[in-house]
């Protein structure tokens, strides 16, 4: 909500008061952007839910609201439209009086979280030995982006990234390399990550076909928990040298998070089991220790489990989630937790959750969301591969991405017949490729599929990165061209909105508080990109109105008044941006 709205509401709870009495102070007055700019800026539809409760005609209410309401120095008269909506309109003095007041204020008048709290963020989690694929980019993606609006808002956002860096693979990995490789057990950086996937993938091979081997990677399972020193030596080696191939991934996108794996939760497996079995939850089931619960059943229609502690003793990817959310309540005292992983996991995250509310692990002050998102597509509609139907690395992705946004500006360079230095050349491709790619990921509604596609991210028009960098760049520029220092337009600039595009621009930019508190309510980062585009149209309609509203060539006090729009155009860009983890560009 931005503080317009608050003011709005405020004075709606007063009209409430004075016309219905003291038990309607706590009514919502149901303030929403108007549907259509035509009806005014924003629209009220407290009377028509309050019909049947004063038993009246939702118009008369709206009357009595209106005929009690005090918004004059915000508003126009209000007025009341169809079955009792009540439209308002803003002032341009009001307007004016806003702009002015946010082009002084380095936070752009975006007010701080009210209560900021302790929130997880748990993104990314690429497993150790496993290729980190197109769905952890996404979780890392769309993990920085919301981790990003939290902080923003002052909220104490821990990023952690469950790594899956425990379980059966690693014997399996263990007792492979141990007989084709045993360096890699010995030695660091024996392996490239490439090699470590192949022998991963191999090892499984064997696994599935030899049970001899089945025995020997059992036993390394139990030597690696009992913390035998070879075993725990080569398991950390394997582990750092997974590490290293994912920082090179979270360098190249500008991501920080803090990496706790699930291993870091394995001493707490135990007592979360003896915990699950004092409640009286547990049931044994051919050995295992499951609970169940009503409403999950698989296709059959048998009921499905939650298995946490299988039937050889060893322990499952859902026992240690309930130690870590365990552990992220009691010791990190986090009161949300937010998950980000593919819808596919959906079920995990609703089943977990719901055993740690039925053991009594949740109080009433945590809240738990999964974020889930859908899956990335080829341009064929179907999973994402290479020509030769493999899996694409996210190097080589994000590396054709930069080379693309390269070709691409040394056309445009050609045609513009412009000389930049490497240097020059390097840095815009690598920040248009980067930022093409996470901004074609975070403009989809996450729980959507969406199809990848280099041409339509890296397209200079349309709802792309390189359109809302184009943008920042073009105001830059006016402010090299006039020879003018944004940062001079002083306090006692004076804000004139003349011109209809005028009035539409700053109205979007007095939106940008309400669009970052919607998506900390709903953790979508779309909805910030969807703002940022209008915003950039509303400029650059506002700016290619070239003979009514120039701007350098204005008379003052005009042309200052219109610099300041430009301003911060180009601040709320640069602030939305960073908020999607998008670097902006000076020039490109
Ligand atoms: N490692 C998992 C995977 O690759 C994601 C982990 C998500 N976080 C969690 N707490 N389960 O799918």
């Amino acid at each position: 909500m931005n503080a317009t709205q608050e003011q709005l509401k405020l004075q709606f709870k007063q009209a409430l008061v004075a016309a219905f009495g003291a038990d309607f102070a706590e009514v919502d007055p149901i303030l929403v952007t108007a549907s259509n700019p035509r009806f005014g800026d924003y629209q009220a539809n407290v009377a028509l839910s309050l019909s049947k409760k004063l038993g009246k005609q939702p118009r008369a209410i709206a009357s009595a609201i209106v005929e009690n309401l005090d918004v004059s120095e915000i508003c126009e008269l209000p007025s009341i439209a169809g079955p009792g909506f009540i439209n308002l309109q803003l002032k341009t003095a009001y307007l004016e009086a806003h702009i002015k007041a946010i082009q002084a204020d380095s936070s752009l008048g975006i007010p701080a979280a009210k209560m900021p709290k302790r929130e997880i963020v748990d993104f990314s989690s690429p497993n150790i030995a496993k290729e980190m694929h197109v769905g952890h980019l996404r979780s890392t993606i769309i993990g920085d982006s919301i981790a990003r609006i939290l902080e923003f808002q002052g909220h104490d956002v821990l990023r952690l990234n469950h790594v899956g860096d425990w379980g059966t693979q690693f014997g399996m990995l263990i007792a492979y390399l141990r007989e084709v490789y045993p360096e890699a057990l010995t030695t660091a950086n024996a392996l490239d990550i490439g090699d470590l996937v192949t022998f991963y993938r191999k090892a499984k091979l064997r696994f599935d076909a030899d049970e001899a081997f089945q025995e020997t990677a059992r036993q390394e399972v139990v030597r690696l928990q009992a913390g035998a020193e070879d075993t725990l030596h080569a398991w950390k080696l394997l582990c750092e040298q997974s590490r290293q191939e994912f920082q090179k991934i979270y360098d190249l996108l500008d991501v920080k998070v803090t990496e706790r794996g699930e291993s870091f939760y394995n001493p707490l497996l135990p007592t979360i089991v003896e915990d699950l079995e004092k409640t009286g939850l547990l049931v044994e089931s051919q050995g295992a220790k499951c609970v169940f619960l009503e409403g999950f059943t698989n296709r059959e229609g048998e009921p499905l489990p939650l298995i946490v502690q299988k039937s050889d003793g060893g322990y499952n990817y859902a026992t240690t989630d309930l130690a870590a959310l365990r552990y992220r309540i009691q010791q990190d005292e986090a009161k949300r937790i937010i998950y980000v992983t593919d819808a596919g996991q959906a079920n995990h995250f609703a089943q977990f959750i719901q055993v740690a509310r039925k053991a009594g692990w949740v109080p009433d002050d945590v809240e738990l969301v999964h974020v889930p998102f859908g899956l990335v597509l080829g341009e064929d509609g179907k999973k994402f591969k290479t020509r030769s139907g493999d899996t694409v690395r996210l190097q080589d992705l994000l590396d054709e991405a930069i080379a693309r946004a390269r070709a691409d500006l040394e056309v445009r360079l050609k045609e513009e017949e412009r000389k930049e230095t490497e240097e020059f050349i390097q840095h815009v491709a690598e920040v248009v490729g980067i930022s093409a790619v996470k901004y074609a990921d975070l403009s989809q509604n996450r729980t959507s599929n969406y199809i990848f596609s280099y041409d339509k991210m890296l397209d200079l028009k349309g709802n792309t990165a390189p359109y809302m960098l184009y943008a920042y760049a073009r105001i830059q520029g006016i402010s090299r061209k006039g020879g003018i220092d944004f940062e001079e337009l002083g306090n006692n600039a004076k804000v004139l909105l003349e011109h209809e595009t005028e009035l539409g621009l700053a109205k979007c930019l007095l939106q940008l508080g309400e669009v970052i508190s919607t998506v900390e309510q709903d953790l979508l980062p779309n909805r910030l990109c969807d703002y940022l585009f209008q915003l950039s149209q509303k400029f650059n309609v506002f700016y290619d109105r070239n003979q009514g509203v120039p701007v350098l060539s204005a008379e003052e006090p005009l042309r200052t008044s219109r610099l300041v729009l430009c301003d911060l155009t180009a601040r709320t860009l640069k602030l939305g941006l960073s908020l999607l983890g998008i670097q902006v560009l000076e020039r490109m």
